[in-house]
């Protein structure tokens, strides 16, 4: 991992740099302009005072991937090594998360992956209601939008909750779900690996789900 800068503005630049990097490669010759206002997007929620996570955050993750990503993946929201390097998943979920990716045959750069909140929630608490309307409405939805993928994959009840309103991962996992027109597959959050075996294995179960579904989009 890159030493963080003294100054928190040299941070965030740099972490822009490093996402910006990240989007445009994979940004296809026609979809520039896709790319460009992503990026805009992503400068954007690096300075965000919307809500109050602001002020306990070191950076904001905006988020990584393909502009013109296919599958889009949200999780819950930042943790420590996210909110120290401002890169989403980065740290142990981060690291299962790549592990099951890699069943389906495809990469995290093949993804465009996210989360509800872009700030990490002090000791990493639950998004509140406030806080994921702000966010969302603000940045989510946007990027949404903009990348306008062919599947959604939620991570965990906080996204099921926000994306679907349904109450559970139980209900809503193990098969494609259309919602407001767009298609979503929900998992469980990949931090149940550290306490619950049990659901990584239905994790991967539902990887393979998305397998299957991506060879139609
Ligand atoms: N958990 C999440 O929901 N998102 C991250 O980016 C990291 C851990």
């Amino acid at each position: 991992m890159k030493t963080l800068m003294h100054k928190p503005d040299d941070a965030i630049n740099q972490a822009a740099a490093e996402s910006r990097v990240v989007i445009e490669a994979g940004a296809s010759p026609h979809g520039s302009s896709r790319a460009k206002r992503l990026e805009d997007l992503d400068a954007r929620i690096r300075v965000c005072v919307a809500c109050p996570l602001h002020k306990s955050r070191t950076l904001a993750v905006p988020g990584e991937g393909k502009a013109g990503a296919k599958v889009m993946i949200i999780g819950e929201a930042p943790g420590r090594n996210e909110d120290l390097t401002g890169r989403p998943f980065v740290g142990n979920s981060g690291k299962f998360l790549d592990q099951v990716m890699q069943g389906t045959g495809f990469n995290r750069t093949d993804f465009f992956i996210t989360n509800i909140v872009k700030c990490r929630p002090p000791s990493n608490r639950q998004p509140k209601a406030a806080e994921i309307e702000t966010c969302t409405s603000l940045y989510l939805l946007r990027q949404i939008s903009l990348i306008d993928p062919r599947l959604i994959v939620l991570l965990g009840g906080v996204a099921v909750k926000t994306m679907l309103g349904l109450k559970t991962v139980e209900e809503a996992r193990g098969r494609i779900i259309k919602h407001e027109g767009r298609k979503f597959l929900a998992t469980y959050h990949p931090a149940v690996r550290f306490h619950r075996e049990d659901l990584a294995v239905k994790i991967h179960e539902d990887f393979a789900l998305l397998k299957q579904e991506m060879k139609r989009l």
